[in-house]
């Protein structure tokens, strides 16, 4: 992780300086003390570039002098539309832009701490890589963007602001790692084995094998798993910071590949199915964030780990397996799998916790993406409180979610000829019927389903997200916690 510190506002004399500039501001503080000290060579630069501090643009000056290697600024855009997000997303930009810098310093003076930090957060995030399997890359290809030191004026301030924050970024990686390994090394069990080594946190973890799962009768998330030789697992964290109230619980889907088993998937575009747990791993890296903020909430996260293959033990489309919950349901097509994963899940979750709410997240439908791209992720819902909530806090972290309806008309078209229900049903508002399955193993309880097959992952940079595993989910139900569950 980005080494970031606070030291109070002194001009460097060396190195990297990175300058956040709102549109048409005059220079001001060490950007006019830069200025002055390059022989106005800032003030030259941003002419030529015409470098107005519009929302977006960079502009970046070569050994501009007095030592300094090179200045970057950053536009902000316009200085009445400024909130936290702004920043971290100039802090993104702004650590993309000194890849090739070991050092840099950013010059924060005259914000306020909680925006110094916003902007090591951004920075802290975009320079997140995931270089496990590179064994040949050149020093010289190499970001070395190790270190960020935010230059402030209020270094109490931001130095509050950036612990819980600090946390979080830590959480996101957590959930990136989890979500970019491939599905050779991510089993179910390696990856309950990943989830153990966050007990130093102080969460509570206990892991339920085959046979426990057999024991308990999760029929449904069995069925998913048995045409492949790596087991199951099901794991459940749990965060006590909250004294003796009710918890808050996260239920992920963690399919570590998906074949789409006999219904079998078609070639193109197979691989992007080992980030098919990106549900599941939204869900650790949030009660990551959450131990290691000490947040003051009780939360239990549940994971359901399988793997979706074809084989001559995999389940058949036309199998009827019975669920936890004791409901029984026709397996019309092997591909559908999420929703028979967290049916289990689920039904377990309210069982044994009683929560005072169930957020669930899965890379559930294809038919997300159709809808609402990679833009926002769905959100279902049965209860408007939650909802409302769950959208503000996805305004406010920039993980949007948009709304889907739900209703008997869509519900009633699981009914099966055979069983309780089908796990599949035609095209039309396929993303929606798949939470209707979902929400029949929901019983009378304020829950959320977040559909973010369109989200989980990103083909592009943005700026505080490099290309491939997102950890959409982690920032949001954080803030989601934060703004409205912690203390409360
Ligand atoms: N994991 C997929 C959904 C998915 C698609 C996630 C693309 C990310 C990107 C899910 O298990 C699936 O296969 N869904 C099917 C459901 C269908 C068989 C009813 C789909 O969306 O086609
Ligand atoms: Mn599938
Ligand atoms: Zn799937």
């Amino acid at each position: 992780m980005l080494e970031v510190t606070f030291a109070d506002a002194a001009l460097p004399t060396s190195g990297a300086l990175g300058l956040l500039v709102a549109e048409s501001a005059g220079a001001s503080g060490l950007w006019h003390e830069a200025d002055e000290a390059t022989g106005g060579a800032i003030t030259r630069a941003f002419a030529a570039a015409e470098f107005t501090g519009k929302d977006g643009q960079t502009c970046t000056i070569l050994a501009p002098g007095a030592g300094l290697s090179r200045v970057v600024a950053i536009g902000l855009g316009k200085e009445a539309d400024l909130t936290p997000r702004k920043y971290e997303d100039a802090g993104g930009s702004l650590a993309a832009t000194l890849a090739r810098e070991p050092a840099a310093a950013l010059a924060a003076d005259g914000l306020p701490g909680a925006h110094a930090a916003a902007a090591a957060l951004g920075a802290t995030l975009r320079a997140y890589r995931f270089d496990l399997y590179r064994t040949k890359q050149k020093p010289e290809d190499k970001p070395k963007l190790a270190a960020l030191r935010v230059l402030t004026t209020a270094r109490d301030e931001a130095e509050t602001a950036w612990a819980p924050l600090k946390a979080l970024a830590n959480g996101v990686f957590t959930t990136r790692d989890l979500v970019s390994e491939p599905a050779n090394i991510l089993t179910p069990a390696e990856f309950a084995t990943r989830i153990h080594k966050l007990a130093d946190l102080g969460l509570q973890i206990e892991a339920f094998g085959q046979e426990e799962l057999e024991t308990l009768g999760f029929g449904s998330l069995l069925g998913v798993s048995q045409g492949s030789i790596n087991p199951p697992r099901m794991v459940v964290m749990q965060w006590r910071g909250g004294g003796d109230d009710k918890p808050v619980a996260f239920i992920g889907k963690g399919v570590t590949f998906d074949t789409g088993g006999i219904s079998i998937k078609p070639a193109a575009g197979m691989e992007d199915m080992k980030w098919d747990m990106a549900g599941a791993g939204a869900v650790v890296g949030l009660m990551a964030a959450l131990a290691g903020r000490r947040a003051r909430v009780n939360a239990v996260g549940l994971v359901g780990l399988v793997e979706n293959m074809p084989s001559g033990t995999a389940q058949r489309p036309g199998d009827v397996v019975k669920s936890y919950s004791g409901q029984t349901i026709e397996v019309l097509n092997t591909d559908a799998e999420g929703r028979l994963v967290l049916a289990d899940v689920l039904w377990y979750a309210q069982e044994k916790f009683d929560p005072r709410f169930m957020v669930d997240l899965a890379t559930l439908t294809g038919a997300i993406i159709v809808a609402l791209g990679h833009e926002h992720a769905g959100l279902f819902s049965n209860d408007d409180d939650l909802a409302t909530k769950l959208l503000a806090a996805g305004e406010a972290t920039g993980e949007k979610l948009w709304r889907m309806p739900m209703g008997r008309d869509y519900d009633k078209q699981l009914k099966s000829d055979i069983a309780d229900m089908k796990n599949i049903t035609g095209r039309p508002g396929s993303s929606i019927t798949a939470a209707q399955f979902i929400a029949r193993f929901v019983n009378e309880k304020p829950w959320a389903h977040l559909d973010i097959a369109g989200t989980a992952w990103s083909s592009k940079d943005a700026p505080i997200t490099p290309k491939g595993a997102t950890a959409f989910g982690v920032r949001l139900l954080d803030r989601l916690v934060a703004d409205y569950f912690e203390g409360k």
